[in-house]
């Protein structure tokens, strides 16, 4: 099976679950909490994590898929074909905006990521990359990123890490604060790093990401040439939760060395 073929399935698979979410969620929506009393999830999450493991093993069996909502198998290596799913990425703001939420799909093959994807939901928006290929906007290739000074930049981080705490030396992002031209805080991961990739932010930081938050954007900012990696300059590890950032190459640098300082 060649790539296109498995890109068409994925669209195909992305827009019918963007759909059912918008159809159900204004009537269908039952909220939980997980690990703790921010951290919410939905029947609509697990409904979509499931809807599209059952269309992925009826497409090819031999497929493994990691979610997050757990529904699919236990992935210990990224051998064979591997779909890293969030089905819904923001579920905050699923549940208290109704929008801003990202469908969010990586594909590997034999630990390579391949296809990428962020769709948002409400707005109807995909971004997605083939490697090796390129990376697009709905049906608008996206550019290269072109090179930014970091006094012009816009940098995608939580409040959070401004205030003290136990992450990151807040006391060098006050500093990246004043420096840069602004900052936003959006409430997706996905939604985050698709900016990052179309220029509309230069960089975006985290201090835990899962695999699959990320797992989509990575591929995708290959193709724009963003960089990827953890808060230590070192390649996201897709098994397992890790620190985060994304930013245009000619600020990548600078921001790990002068502003975005992890504690260990
Ligand atoms: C969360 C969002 C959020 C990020 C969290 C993620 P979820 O994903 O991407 O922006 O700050 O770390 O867990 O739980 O809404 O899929
Ligand atoms: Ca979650
Ligand atoms: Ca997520
Ligand atoms: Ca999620």
């Amino acid at each position: 099976m060649d790539l296109q073929q498995i890109d068409q399935f994925a669209k195909s698979i992305i827009f019918e679950a963007g759909s059912r979410i918008r159809d159900a969620f204004s009537y269908n929506l039952v909220i939980e909490t997980k690990s703790s009393a921010n951290d919410l999830v939905t029947n609509i999450d697990r409904e979509t994590e499931l809807f599209f493991i059952e269309k992925i093993r009826a497409f090819d069996p031999t497929h493994k898929i990691l979610g997050e909502e757990g529904m699919g198998e236990k992935v210990e290596s990224l051998e064979g074909v591997v779909w890293i799913i969030d089905p819904i990425d923001g579920t905050m703001n699923f549940v208290k905006q109704h929008r801003h939420f990202m469908i969010s799909i990586g594909i590997f093959i034999n630990g390579v990521g391949k296809l990428g994807y962020i769709f948002d939901v409400m707005r109807e928006d995909l971004f997605y990359a083939i490697a090796g290929e390129g990376a697009w906007y709905n049906d608008s290739p996206l550019r290269k990123l072109q090179s930014v000074k970091m006094e012009e930049s816009v940098i995608g981080i939580n409040a959070h890490w401004v205030a003290p705490n136990r992450h990151i030396h807040n006391e060098k992002v006050i500093e990246m604060v004043r420096k840069v031209r602004g900052t936003r805080s959006y409430g997706s991961a996905a939604m985050e790093i698709a900016f990052v990739v179309s220029g509309k932010l230069d960089a975006y930081v985290s201090m835990r990401l899962s695999p699959w938050d990320i797992a989509g954007g990575t591929i995708i900012a290959k193709e724009v040439g963003a960089i990827a990696t953890n808060l230590h300059g070192e390649s996201f590890d897709f098994l397992h939760q890790d620190t985060f950032i994304i930013a245009n190459p000619s600020i990548h640098k600078e921001l790990l060395e002068k502003y975005i300082v992890p504690y260990e």
